[in-house]
């Protein structure tokens, strides 16, 4: 695969496909928006996997600095092997009544930028007959727990458009569906980790792996586990009005007036 472009390369997931991918010896482009900490990781990944590595200042929310990626995405002269769009956060906060700003902003990161990144890339790999674009979306996607259900949902489906798209083109497409992971997500959007009992948490490392192996076999939806594919077929499986039952915050229904 030559190269690959990770999104959200300084933490979690993102850090963990950029070592993956290096220890795979793929040249690498990691974006993210915190300088020093691109430039940390970047040298870290030169000295220890011994492959080049470019860094890419940008907050992908900025649709002048969502251009940077896709400009390097369709470089006809440096081709991207691999692109991988999995920046994004969560909001820790309801939709009615919380802040429209982070809202906005999480459509534009992981919506927005997803579609301009892939179709950057889908149109350059298909010009040259090959690549891959593994897209990071969630077992949220098939729940009805916030906007970022929403925002992953659209992700998924999104790839499967691209798949269906890219049949024959010798690009593939895949979205990965990971259950909770330990990353810097949950404590960044002010959820509880506690929450949810350790069981159910999965490692970064075979998430990743799982995806990456799932871009090798060119398979579309990839959910890491046994136990999230058991979950995922139980929400692909019931009635809608049952996924929004189990979605509900008691203490919000016993907060609403009579
Ligand atoms: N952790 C989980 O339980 C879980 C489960 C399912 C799916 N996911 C998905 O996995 C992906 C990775 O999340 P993670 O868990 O690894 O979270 P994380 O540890 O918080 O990492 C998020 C990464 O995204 C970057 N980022 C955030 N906003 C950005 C922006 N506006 N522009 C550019 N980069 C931005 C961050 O870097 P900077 O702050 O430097 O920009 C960081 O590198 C996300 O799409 C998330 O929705 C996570």
């Amino acid at each position: 695969m030559g190269t690959a472009l990770v999104t959200g390369a300084t933490s979690g997931l993102g850090l963990e496909f950029a070592w993956q991918l290096a220890q795979a010896r793929h040249n690498l482009i990691l974006v993210a928006r915190t300088s020093e900490r691109l430039r940390e990781v970047a040298e870290e990944m030169r000295q220890f996997a011994g492959v080049q590595v470019e860094v890419l200042r940008a907050d992908l929310s900025q649709r002048d600095e969502l251009e940077l990626v896709a400009e390097r995405l369709r470089d006809p002269n440096k081709p991207v092997g691999l692109l991988v769009n999995n920046a994004g956060f969560g909001l820790g906060q309801p939709f009615v009544g919380g802040d429209l700003a982070p809202e906005e902003q999480a459509l534009d990161v992981m919506v927005r930028a997803v579609m301009v990144a892939s179709h950057a890339a889908a149109g350059a790999m298909v010009r040259r007959g090959r690549g891959a674009i593994l897209n990071v979306s969630s077992i949220a996607a098939h729940t009805a727990v916030g906007t970022y259900a929403a925002h992953k949902a659209w992700v998924l489906r999104f790839t499967e458009v691209l798949a269906v798209e890219l049949a024959g083109s010798g690009v593939t497409a895949t979205a990965l569906c990971p259950g909770l992971v330990h990353t810097g997500f949950h404590a960044a959007a002010g959820i509880d980790e506690t929450q949810w009992k350790e069981s159910l948490w999965l490692d970064a490392e075979r998430v990743v792996s799982d995806g990456l192996a799932a871009v090798r076999r060119g398979q579309v939806i990839c959910t890491p586990s046994l136990g999230y594919r058991c979950g995922n077929a139980v929400l692909r499986l019931a009635p809608r009005w049952l996924v929004r039952r189990m979605a509900e915050d008691p203490e919000r229904s016993r907060r609403q007036p009579e």
